[in-house]
């Protein structure tokens, strides 16, 4: 990641090698007015015109970006990031993108930060993506540089863009290396490799403490693979503690459906089927470090999917981490098996809330399209507050119901306790999440579906990488922050 600082600057002297300049009217442009309206800038949002600055400013080039009149933290992040991601083989930009306030200032570090992201462990030479050239430093030029709140913004933005980078990390690492003792490992690596490392406890439950325990759901989901299930646990808590949130994540490393196999074209990008226990591990680790004084126990259930002699069938019944008895329908219905044992676990240790993160539905695809999560629950207050927070960290949620009829379809098997699968292909989200309310007993609790905005699988726009997203990663650590009273 680029080193971020602030400067009182002005834009026609910053020193750098690309200047990255929001125009939110004819004021905007300065000395650059006349070759803006030659290249027909016209100031519409999102437009962006790159060119050689010719000695109007310091900066051999400029990147004009259009704003609103007045940008949101969200228009300032995007800006940021769509910036950074034009200007190529610069070493160092400054923005100048006006920003009003403090949390601006967070959101524009954050843009650069996550606009700056690459995944490049796998090549082996330079392409497009991997230019040869990589950003090292950005200045974000504001009035408010030498404040002190300033200089803690960047170090939250930091922190928090580090955690969303580490989950894109995770999400975008090849099904066959990170299976989940594979993960596991990255996981202790990730919290170790941190200054949360002496605040966050770790413990891993195997295949055999698995059975031990009774998790039924995550043992019978893991059972087709030749690499065992996992179960993790990260516990921060620190002493001065004012709530307790508890974060489970759906860790599926590798979703073929098992033996109610994918077609091929829908298991190619099935390696993001990880991405929620991604997100509730990078976000515990970055509420540890940032200090906030709320206890968080996260979850992460880790299985392969995979067909083979010793898979669960359609017709199996499981019993789970609960008692309950489930009958399986469908064994790519799995993320619903694995959260059970989670948030079973999780409610046993009566927290004040649960979050669980998934990318548990095509369905909830079907409904909000492939950028916006769906948030579902049994706390309608709680939902708001989560809703509330998803909006503050400019992440696209959208609250969905769990209605009457899901009700009596997760208990309407004849034979278990309750039905996996919905019988009808309808409501397809919903039906999940009312089987999971089934785990949580009286806990408030939330269920964000991230199967659309945890892989990007067009190209990039704005902070939106290729591949994996760290979707849900802000709005866990915002959600925290609330919950802590730290905002
Ligand atoms: N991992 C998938 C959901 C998914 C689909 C995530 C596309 C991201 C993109 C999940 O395990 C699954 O296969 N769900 C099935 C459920 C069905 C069998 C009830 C689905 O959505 O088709
Ligand atoms: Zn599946
Ligand atoms: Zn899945």
């Amino acid at each position: 990641m680029p080193t971020v600082s602030l400067s009182t600057s002005k834009p026609t002297t910053a020193q750098a090698d690309v200047l990255i300049l929001g125009v939110r009217g004819d004021d905007d442009k300065g000395e650059l007015a006349a070759t803006l309206d030659l290249l027909g800038f016209t100031g519409e949002k999102g437009q962006t015109a790159r060119f050689p600055s010719g000695g109007l400013v310091k900066a051999p080039v400029v990147i004009a970006i259009a704003l609103p009149d007045e940008p949101t933290a969200e228009d300032l992040r995007r800006a940021a990031a769509k910036g950074v991601r034009a200007a190529k083989n610069a070493a160092s930009v400054a923005l100048a993108l006006h920003p009003a306030g403090v949390d601006e200032v967070e959101a524009i570090a954050e843009g650069v930060a996550l606009g700056s992201y690459r995944y490049d462990t796998y090549k082996t030479k330079p392409t497009d993506a991997k230019t040869s050239v990589e950003l090292t430093s950005a200045v974000i030029l504001t009035p408010f540089a030498r404040q002190t709140t300033a200089t803690k913004a960047l170090d939250r933005a930091a922190t928090v863009a580090d955690a969303v980078n580490t989950a894109r990390d995770w999400v975008n690492t090849p099904p066959g290396d990170k299976r989940p003792a594979d993960l596991v490992e990255a996981f202790v690596a990730h919290v170790n490799g941190t200054d949360a490392a002496q605040d966050v406890k770790v413990t891993v439950w195997d295949e055999k403490r698995l059975a031990k325990e009774s998790c039924g759901g995550i043992l019978g989901v893991g059972q087709g693979s030749d690499s065992p299930p996992r179960l993790v646990t990260l516990a921060y808590e620190p002493d001065e503690a004012v709530a307790h949130l508890a974060l489970v994540g759906k860790g599926i490393t590798f979703d073929s459906g098992g033996l109610s196999i994918k077609p091929g074209a829908s298991m190619q990008t099935m390696k993001l089927d990880m991405a929620g226990a991604a997100a509730v591990v990078a976000a515990t680790v970055a509420i540890a470090r940032l200090g906030l004084p709320i206890k968080v126990t996260a979850y992460a259930c880790l299985a392969e999917n995979m067909p083979s002699g010793r898979a669960t069938r359609p017709g199996d019944v499981l019993r789970m981490r609960s008692g309950a008895t489930v009958e399986v329908h469908n064994t790519d219905a799995e993320g619903r098996l694995v959260l059970a044992d989670g948030l079973a676990l999780a409610a046993e240790g009566s927290p004040d809330h649960i979050v669980d993160v998934a990318t548990l539905t095509g369905a909830c695809m079907v409904a909000l399209g492939q950028h916006t999560a769906g948030i579902l629950g049994n706390d309608d207050a709680f939902g708001e507050t989560v809703f509330a927070a998803s909006k503050a960290a400019g992440e696209s949620m959208w609250p969905l119901p769990i209605t009457e009829e899901m009700k009596g379809a997760v208990t309407s098997s004849s034979i278990a306790d309750l039905r996996q699968h919905n019988p009808k292909p309808y409501g397809g989200t919903l039906f999940a999440a009312a089987f999971l309310r089934e785990f949580v007993g009286e806990t408030s609790w939330a269920h964000l579906d991230i199967a659309g905005p945890s892989f990007n699988d067009g190209s990039a726009f704005d902070y939106t990488p290729v591949g994996g997203t760290g979707s849900g990663v802000r709005t866990l650590v915002r959600l925290a922050s609330e919950l802590a009273g730290a905002r």
